[in-house]
């Protein structure tokens, strides 16, 4: 079996998220499977605010050290994920006693806390995702948040700011998710160029690319490439999946595992789909840097339990046993 890391050595970097090499998130034969396979990992949820500092001052690093050296060890391009985010933040960042923090009081804490992580790993870590989904699904500009509400709108300024003094060498990345929906997208851009005005580096745009069967975006996805290469920013994918479950209504509620009847359709098409996508990043080679899956197979994605928990979901190229799916073959063009 080719390895994805080889086949695309000359295009971008080729990934997954875990995180980290213990049995209960990755047993051996899955970090044998991630070290054929991949070189780039993302810390899925260890780098959080909420896993990494639950209290002031009270930092609980070993889940990402242990990530951190497996990194090290096996020379992999670490993604860290992420500094900050509306979810998974704890409410002691906004708090001062029963009153509402100062914006003074949460800045200080904002540049300790960055401070702390990115200079931990500095060295080990290449690129940061700084900020995460800040971007509003509706029709506000930036997404309601204790961030927005106690610093305003120069937070995210401030964050990439904290970041780079922590580590000058390190990538700063923006992430987000259908952030190559023209709307979303052109807020994006004016975040940018906000950033970029107030003297701040951002070297790259996250795509987090969760998408669902038959209903990719292909051509938005290849505008947006365009779009934030042109406005000079590497472009990542960062958390790719296809969902072949329906993602809504009470359809998305049933928790039974789908028949191989039903399955089989399904995964050819899914198939046809990331073999689309990845002729179109192939063919915007110049512009990507990474592609990262969100989990190395099926069996680990987080899509077993988002929108609903508990169902049986198939989005990733390798199977619950490990074992290269249609898409995967499709990908690479083997079989
Ligand atoms: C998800 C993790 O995969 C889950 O294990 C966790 O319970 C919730 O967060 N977008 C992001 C990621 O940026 O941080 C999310 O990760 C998936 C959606």
């Amino acid at each position: 079996m080719v390895a994805l890391k080889d086949f695309f050595a000359s295009d971008f970097l080729l990934g997954a998220a875990f995180d980290g090499p213990i049995p209960d998130r990755l047993n051996p034969a899955e970090q044998a499977l991630f070290l054929q396979q991949f070189n780039t990992l993302t810390a899925e949820n260890c780098l959080k605010p909420g896993r990494v500092q639950p209290e002031e001052g009270r930092f609980t690093f070993q889940d990402a050290d242990t990530l951190a050296d497996f990194a090290r060890t096996h020379h992999l391009h670490m993604v860290g994920h992420t500094l900050l985010w509306h979810n998974n933040c704890p409410e002691w960042f906004f708090k001062d006693g029963e009153k509402q923090a100062s914006r003074e009081l949460v800045l200080k804490r904002l540049r300790a806390h960055i401070h702390a992580v990115v200079g931990r790993y500095k060295g080990t870590i290449a690129g940061w995702d700084v900020c995460n989904e800040v971007i509003a699904d509706n029709e506000k500009y930036l997404r309601p948040s204790h961030w927005l509400e106690t610093i305003g709108d120069d937070f995210v300024a401030q964050a990439f700011r904290f970041a780079h003094e922590a580590d000058p060498n390190v990538l700063l990345h923006y992430n987000d998710y259908d952030n190559e929906n023209p709307i979303k997208r052109d807020k994006t851009l004016r975040l940018l160029r906000s950033l970029r005005e107030a003297g701040c580096r951002v070297d790259a745009v996250g795509l987090q690319g969760h998408f669902l069967l038959d209903k990719v975006p292909f051509g938005d996805v290849e505008d947006a490439i365009e779009i934030y290469a042109r406005e000079g920013y590497q472009v990542m994918i960062t958390e790719l999946d296809l969902d072949v479950l329906p993602f809504v209504g009470p359809e998305a509620e049933i928790t039974q595992p789908l028949s191989p009847e039903q399955l089989a359709p399904l995964l050819l098409r899914q198939a046809e789909q990331y073999a689309k996508l990845f002729s179109l990043f192939r063919k915007h080679r110049d512009k990507i840097t990474r592609v990262t899956f969100w989990n190395p197979h099926d069996g680990r994605s987080w899509r077993n339990n988002w929108p609903t928990k508990g169902r049986t979901n198939h989005p990733l190229l390798f199977d619950r046993e490990l074992r290269p799916k249609a898409a995967f073959y499709a990908v690479t063009g083997s079989s």
